[in-house]
């Protein structure tokens, strides 16, 4: 099968560094698009989204993760990129890690004014845990920014990545003269009031090219050169192998506010990222090109529309031609579902999807039947591994305000943790379940949802736990574990055993009494 070209990446970077400028400013040069946040939300009901996306406004943070399209040609091919946002929240650190696994590579966009930060670190970290090929996007050069080598020293040493710088910045904040470019010779420079990027790109021969002298300061021009000549002997050469395998990163300046450095950065996407992957699954790995059509859900975006309880789930497709119509199973119901109306995420408003590649994602409205995690495949029998779930790190037990909502609660909790934004727990002994999270927040936005989709009034109290281990191995020694342990003992939502423990401690004894039973903080699906 021949594969449309496709580049499937995700942006990560620390809150402020100018993600959602960066994204506008793709989107406007790839001349697209559409938030899928906004999917349904139309007319009078983009007012009505529920009150959890206020939280969102609020706190200036994006909670939700959306996909856009936007397309371009390059040497007469059209490459389709698809931009997965991640929340940039660290308390989201679970729907953001999905998401990574549902992206061939990433952008990291890092302040020149601040460098490498909290989050930009810890999203660094998942991605490297897949091997995801990073470019590196130095933001905001047009304001007064940290020194050059600094901060290409700063991504090396702490994220132990070879850098390359692609372009160089020709001063920065109110001596900003400009960009060059090494692999074109071309100069890019602010013009009019504005002092943003035109458009016009002067071409060189060269760094010793005396032209250069036409265009920028005599100090200027001396600085580029002898930076330029540090730069080249200092850092690694671009290779395309090593940035494939997640050893090196080509590192881009510019200004997503002012228009630098963004249709270089879609260009090197073009050129360099990589197209879909190979996904590791049971029984083998799946190949982009196998014939079959597969996928798998990494997100479920419920109650989009409050008027309609519709859930939007979220399938990266794997390999194969996805057809409008056609059955796929879910590895988690196994029944076979017909998917009359695929959601793709292009041009200006939803479209009905016909057809769809490796490397696209595609909106399945359901009603329930799709989880994050499972697998659709045209033949049953396939699983995707490598879609965990994280052991929480807060508890809380629920609490009712008005008791005889009970059946509400339940379904509730079992909507917000099919969707990933909570776990639940039921207790083997007593009626007060457990929501477990990995950030705070997701906690107040679970309250807040609740009360506004639910109509479920609930207070969060202290749990008496710490954490939760799903527990595995030996079916007679977990057994007899249970036997000493039931008041520590729940069910997940999937009717998974579950050690809830008080402290790391508790978790170490129970390991050292009985050995045959296995202790996990992660379970995949
Ligand atoms: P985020 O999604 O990563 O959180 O960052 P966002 O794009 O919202 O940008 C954060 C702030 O940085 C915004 O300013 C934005 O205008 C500014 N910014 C982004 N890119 C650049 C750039 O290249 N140069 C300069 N000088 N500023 C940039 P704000 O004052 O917080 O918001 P706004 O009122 O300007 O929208």
């Amino acid at each position: 099968m021949t594969i449309p070209s496709r580049r499937t990446f995700a942006i990560i970077s620390h809150p402020d560094a100018g993600k959602t400028t960066l994204t506008e400013k793709l989107l406007l040069e790839g001349g697209a698009i559409h938030l899928a946040g906004e999917v349904k939300a139309r007319g009078a009901n983009r007012r009505a989204r529920s009150d959890w996306m206020k939280i969102e406004q609020q706190r200036g943070i994006s909670v939700t993760s959306s996909v856009m399209t936007f397309e371009r040609t390059r040497d007469g091919e059209t490459i389709t990129f698809n931009l997965l946002d991640t929340p940039g929240h660290e308390d989201f650190s679970e729907d953001t890690y999905r998401t990574l696994t549902a992206v061939d590579s990433a952008v990291m966009v890092i302040d020149a004014a601040k460098g490498i930060e909290p989050q930009t670190r810890k999203l660094f970290e998942v991605c490297r845990l897949r091997n995801l090929p990073i470019i590196t996007f130095v933001n905001k050069v047009d304001r007064e920014g940290r020194e050059t080598f600094g901060l290409l020293d700063e991504v090396a040493d702490q994220l132990q990545l070879d850098v390359c710088p692609m372009s160089w910045p020709v001063g920065m904040g109110g001596e900003f003269e400009g960009i060059y470019d090494f692999a074109t010779n071309r100069l890019m420079q602010p013009t009019g009031p504005s002092k943003e990027f035109d458009g016009t790109r002067h071409q060189f021969t060269g760094l010793d090219d005396p032209k250069l002298g036409d265009f920028l300061s005599p100090r200027a021009l001396e600085r580029l050169r002898e930076e330029a000549e540090l730069s080249q002997g200092g850092y690694a050469s671009f290779d395309l192998d090593r940035y494939r395998q997640g050893d090196l990163t080509p590192v881009y300046f510019g200004s997503a506010l002012k228009l630098f450095g963004v249709t270089e950065l879609i260009d090197a996407l073009a050129a360099h990222a990589p197209p879909p992957r190979a996904q590791p699954a049971e029984p083998a790995a799946v190949e982009p090109d196998a014939s079959e059509v597969t996928g798998f859900i990494f997100k479920v975006q419920a109650n989009m529309d409050p008027q309609h309880r519709d859930r939007i789930a979220f399938m990266r497709l794997v390999s194969g031609k996805f057809k409008r119509g056609m059955k796929l199973t879910p590895s988690g119901s196994g029944k076979p579902l017909a998917v009359h109306s695929p959601i793709l995420f292009f041009a200006q408003d939803r479209e009905l999807a016909d057809e769809a590649f490796p490397g696209d994602i595609i909106g399945i409205p359901n009603h329930g039947a799709l989880r994050v995690g499972d697998t659709l495949s045209e033949k049953p029998g396939l699983r995707f591994t490598g879609l965990p779930n994280f052991a929480p790190e807060i508890l809380r037990r629920v609490q009712l305000k008005d008791p005889t909502k009970t059946k509400q609660l339940r379904k509730a909790l079992d909507d917000l943790s099919e969707e990933g934004v909570i776990q639940v727990f039921y207790p083997e002994i007593g009626s007060q379940w457990i929501v477990g999270v990995v950030g705070q927040l997701q906690l107040e936005v679970l309250i807040s949802r609740l009360d506004a989709e639910y109509k479920v009034a609930a207070v969060l109290e202290p749990s008496p736990f710490d954490t939760a281990r799903w527990i595995g191995g030996d079916d007679a020694a977990i057994k007899e574990m249970v036997s000493y342990n039931s008041a520590n003992m729940a069910k997940d939502r999937d009717d998974n055993l579950v050690f809830m423990a008080k402290s790391a401690w508790d978790i170490g004894y129970q390991q050292e009494r009985h050995p045959k039973v296995t202790f996990s903080a992660t379970r995949e699906r």
